[in-house]
């Protein structure tokens, strides 16, 4: 067995049954949908949008996003099939230890608490960014000692500290401020879409794609891989370009796959969970497209705002207040990006203890509030910790490439089981098994070797922590420690 053990989908959902670890199940396909958006449309529009149309892609900034949502969407076919045939708590993280194994399992357990933790340090960060613009148009200025950008970021610190105590109150409760929240974000989206049309200039749509130009900045670490890899000469706008926007702006749709980790609490999870992930990336996918075209229509690619594309579009077509209703939006739309993510990265740590790959101790239900108070807290804490006292811009690549790492392995595990476990029931199937599949997990590597030398060293060092931990503690504590292939084999005929 060793580190390619794998744990059968009976007993995951058995496990499920253990009262000490017992989720409630309260959501519905509307409430996980609701949930998608909540974590999808974030800091991905509202600021990375502007900084990829006018360093990459120019107004084919939109064809970045149509190819990131090709990627995504292959992914959410496979995170779908999955989430309908072993409906468990945990995500990618449950699916392959039910395919490719115990070892791969915590790897890509690892990768997904990167996305999720960092990925809720970057936003809160840009949240703190769009507070302190926001309180100063109300004439409240935050001290500069404290400030987003400064050795300690107050602001920051404050939303994920109370956002926790919001999830470790109880999923429904802050599903139910998620939905406000939601709300106000699409509210947001549809106006700038809707109230920017009227200022769309056809001429700045020429020309779509920008010639390509030699690229200044990247070289060195900071060089995509791929560059260095094939000695290719670094360019900017293009064909190229729009695929470098392409592995930039995916930042915009992670999330999707965070509703697979609440499956546990879904009340028809084979059914809801494939429409809840789906319809999410698709509405967004929309929203996204809609927003870059009209963006682009109104401002000169080369003359877009970097840091705050939406609010700035407005403020050059002589709209300030309209700016103000758009950071306001951003305010609220981003707080529910992080406190998703922190939702997230405890649902995945609750799974990896249940299966004593980290303490059990930690993860335990508590009885009256059906969450995992303790590892909230815990979670809740280094998200803190990081988004107040790491500098801003360092983070965003990291999350992409913990993201791409597990879609493609999570791809790769459909025809997997397939092929292992040909008699389970699945609700959902991606169509053109393997070669969809396959293609999803291409795009997925393609994308992330267009990311830096230097994210790719500190993903390294993040992962061989991550085989440290397994080989010096996982790896003997585990469930499945010391458990015959025979035992193994038992187990589904009494599940
Ligand atoms: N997709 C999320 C965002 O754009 C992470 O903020």
């Amino acid at each position: 067995m060793g580190v390619m053990r794998t744990k059968t989908i009976e007993e995951s959902i058995k496990e499920t049954e253990d009262p000490e670890f017992q989720l409630k199940k309260k959501l519905s396909a509307l409430d996980l949908t609701v949930f998608g958006i909540g974590v999808i449309i974030g800091a991905g529009i509202f600021t990375l949008t502007g900084r990829a149309a006018a360093n990459y892609a120019g107004p084919s900034i939109a064809i970045s996003f149509v190819l990131a949502a090709v990627c995504c969407g292959l992914a959410a076919l496979c995170y779908a099939e999955f989430a309908s045939t072993v409906p468990v708590s945990g995500s990618a993280y449950t699916f392959s230890y039910a395919s490719l194994g115990e070892i791969v399992a915590w790897i890509i357990g690892w990768d997904l608490l990167l996305e999720l933790m960092l990925g809720a340090s970057v936003v809160a960060q840009g949240w703190s960014q769009y507070a302190t613009l926001l309180l100063d148009k109300f004439g409240v200025t935050v001290p500069e000692a404290v400030a987003p950008g400064s050795h300690f970021d107050l602001p920051a610190f404050v939303l994920v500290a109370l956002l926790t105590a919001l999830i470790a109150i109880g999923i429904k409760e802050s599903l139910r401020v998620n939905l406000v929240l939601v709300a106000v974000k699409l509210f947001i989206v549809l106006f700038v879409i809707f109230a920017g049309l009227a200022f769309v200039n056809s001429a700045n749509y020429s020309p779509f794609i920008p010639p390509a130009t030699a690229g200044e900045q990247s070289s060195g670490l900071t060089a995509p891989l791929i560059q260095v890899l094939f000695g290719l000469e670094p360019t900017t706008y293009g064909v190229l370009g729009i695929v470098s926007g392409a592995a930039i702006v995916f930042f915009a749709y992670i999330g999707f796959d965070v509703v697979a980790t609440t499956a546990e609490e879904a009340k028809n999870p084979q059914r809801d969970l494939p429409i809840g992930i789906i319809a999410s990336l698709v509405i967004c996918t929309v929203l996204y497209v809609a927003t870059t075209l009209v963006i682009t229509g109104m401002v000169k690619y080369d003359k877009i705002n970097p840091d705050a594309a939406l609010a700035a579009a407005f403020e050059s077509v002589g709209k300030p207040g309209y700016a103000t209703l758009i950071a306001a939006g951003a305010v609220a739309g981003l707080m529910t990006v992080v406190m998703t993510l922190i939702i997230g990265a405890t649902r995945v740590t609750f799974a990896m203890s249940r299966d004593r790959l980290l303490p059990p101790s930690i993860g335990r239900t508590n009885p009256r509030t059906g969450t995992p108070v303790r590892l909230t807290l815990a979670i809740g804490t280094v998200v803190a910790l990081v988004a107040s006292l790491t500098p801003i811009g360092k983070l965003e690549e990291m999350v992409n490439i913990g993201t791409l790492s597990a879609f493609a392995l999570v791809s790769l595990a459909v025809p997997v089981l397939r092929k292992r476990r040909p008699d389970l029931q699945r609700a959902f199937k991606v169509p053109g098994n393997p070669v969809l599949p396959v293609l999803a997990a291409i795009i997925s590597i393609y994308l992330m070797l267009n990311l830096s030398v230097e994210t790719w060293l500190r993903f390294l060092i993040w992962m061989l922590l991550g085989f440290g931990i397994y080989f010096f503690y996982g790896y003997k504590r585990s469930r499945l420690h010391g458990r015959t292939d025979e035992d193994a084999r038992e187990v589904p005929a009494d599940a």
